[in-house]
């Protein structure tokens, strides 16, 4: 039997609802689990049953003039519902993240691939910029980055030819 305080993640009832027109229909309707320390949970279903938008109401990327979230998603001692962003920004991208779907498309065009890997650096770490370059040079290489250097100072616009998808 778990203890409380095993519990990482605690939604109930989580609606997430997209605007459409006057209207909103749900895209998430009516969630509930736990997500305790150590486990790991799959969450499974067909295209367009709501598993990115779940995985997005957790995060807090919605856009909040468009989107409707009610239910609760309780992390830690806070409630992320309705959370304000700088309390969200403590922990979102350092204690919670998100692997995109498509992560090619979700890089930022017009920005240094390097640069957008130490972003996180940058918010959650005291490292200094030589040490955040360095780090990056080691995560590009243990994903199996070829010539990681060459690829950090690129955008994704202009990769090194012949390293996508590899
Ligand atoms: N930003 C948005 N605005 C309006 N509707 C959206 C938005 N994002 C997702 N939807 C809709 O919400 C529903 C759930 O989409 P979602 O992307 O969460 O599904 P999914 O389970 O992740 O699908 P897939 O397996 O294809 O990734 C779909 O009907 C989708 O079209
Ligand atoms: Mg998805």
């Amino acid at each position: 039997m778990d203890k409380p305080d095993d519990v990482l993640l605690d939604i109930q009832h989580l609606h997430t609802a997209f605007r459409n027109g006057d209207d909103y229909f749900d895209a998430v309707n009516d969630v509930s689990l736990e997500l305790h320390r150590n486990e790991v949970l799959a969450i499974v279903g067909e295209s367009g049953c709501g598993k990115s938008t779940l995985a997005t109401s957790i995060i807090g990327l919605h856009d909040p003039h468009n989107t409707r979230v009610t239910g609760t998603i309780q992390y830690n001692t806070y409630n992320l519902v309705g959370l304000n962003e700088k309390l969200y920004n403590q922990f979102r991208g350092k204690d919670i993240g998100m692997i995109f779907q498509d992560p090619l498309a979700a890089l930022n065009p017009l920005m240094r691939i390097g640069d957008q890997i130490a972003e996180t650096l940058v918010y959650h770490t005291d490292m200094t910029k030589e040490q955040r370059q360095q780090r990056v040079l080691e995560l590009l290489d243990q994903v199996g980055i070829p010539e990681p250097a060459e690829w950090r100072g690129s955008t994704p616009t202009n990769y090194p030819v012949g390293c996508v998808n590899g």
